[in-house]
C-alpha cells in the first residue's frame, strides 16, 4: 500500500494538530482526526484538497481536540469515533471545558471503540489501539507506517497526566507499548507540536530516559496492520 497523504493544520487556542487523512495523494476520500477548533477552515482545506471527509476520529475528548466535531459531522454528514470511555464527555462538552475557551457544541458518538478494532474508513486501514495515561480513554490510531497519537507523545515530550484520569505510570506503559511494537521509522503525528518518528523519541526524549534505561525493545514483527493489542 502506497504512504498516506496526511495534512496537518494546527487550530484554536492551544495550538491542537488536527490531520486530514487519505490512502494517498489522488484519494477523494478522507478522515479527520481530531478536528479541535476552525471548523470552517478544516471544511474549506477539505474542499481545496477535493476530498470527501467520511469519518471524524477522536483520539481523547479533552475541549482542544473536539470543538469542532458538531459543526464538522453536520456539515459533512460523517459518523463520528469515540473513545468508549469518554463517549460521555462528548455528549456534554461545556461542563469539562475551562473557563475563558469555548462555547463548543456538545455531541453524541455514532460509533465507540475501546482498542483492539481492526477498521477500514475512507479507502485505509485503520487499527485502533488502547493508550491511556494522558485520559482515561485515550486512543491511538495506526495508520500505514504511521501512528495519529493524539496526546500519548510529543516531540520532546509528553502528554501531561495532571488532568482528571491521568496517570504517569500508566501514560509510560501506553508510550513503551508503541515503542516495543511499531518500527523505528514510524512516523508519530501527535496532537500538539512537531511530527516526529519512534526512534527520535526513544533516543532523544527527556521524559523517556527510564524507558531508555531497561534497554533495548526490539519491535515486534507484526507493525501497523497487525495483531491488535
Ligand atoms: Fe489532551
Amino acid at each position: 500500500m502506497s504512504t498516506p497523504d496526511v495534512r496537518s493544520f494546527t487550530v484554536g487556542p492551544v495550538q491542537e494538530n488536527c490531520y486530514i487523512v487519505r490512502a494517498d495523494k489522488v484519494s477523494s476520500r478522507a478522515l479527520i482526526v481530531d478536528p479541535g477548533d476552525e471548523p470552517d477552515r478544516l471544511l474549506e482545506a477539505a474542499d481545496a484538497l477535493g476530498v470527501k471527509i467520511e469519518a471524524i476520529l477522536l483520539t481523547h475528548t479533552h475541549f482542544d481536540h473536539i470543538g469542532a466535531v458538531a459543526p464538522i459531522a453536520r456539515a459533512t454528514g460523517a459518523p463520528v469515533y469515540c473513545p468508549k470511555i469518554e463517549r460521555s464527555v462528548l455528549a456534554d462538552v461545556m461542563r469539562w471545558v475551562p473557563p475563558g475557551f469555548g462555547p463548543f457544541e456538545s455531541y453524541e458518538a455514532d460509533y465507540t471503540l475501546a482498542g483492539g478494532e481492526q477498521l477500514e474508513l475512507a479507502g485505509l486501514p485503520v487499527e485502533v489501539l488502547f493508550t491511556p495515561g494522558h485520559s482515561p480513554g485515550h486512543l491511538t490510531y495506526v495508520i500505514p507506517g504511521a501512528l495519529l497519537s493524539g496526546d500519548v507523545l510529543f516531540q520532546g515530550s509528553v502528554g501531561r497526566v495532571d488532568l482528571p484520569g491521568g496517570d504517569w505510570a500508566t501514560l509510560e506503559r501506553s508510550i513503551g507499548e508503541l515503542i516495543a511494537r511499531f518500527p523505528p521509522e514510524t512516523v508519530v503525528y501527535p496532537g500538539h507540536m512537531g511530527i516526529t518518528t519512534l526512534q527520535r523519541e526513544r533516543a532523544t526524549n527527556p521524559f523517556l530516559s527510564e524507558l531508555r534505561a531497561r534497554g533495548p525493545v526490539a519491535p515486534v514483527a507484526a507493525g501497523p496492520g497487525g495483531r491488535a493489542s
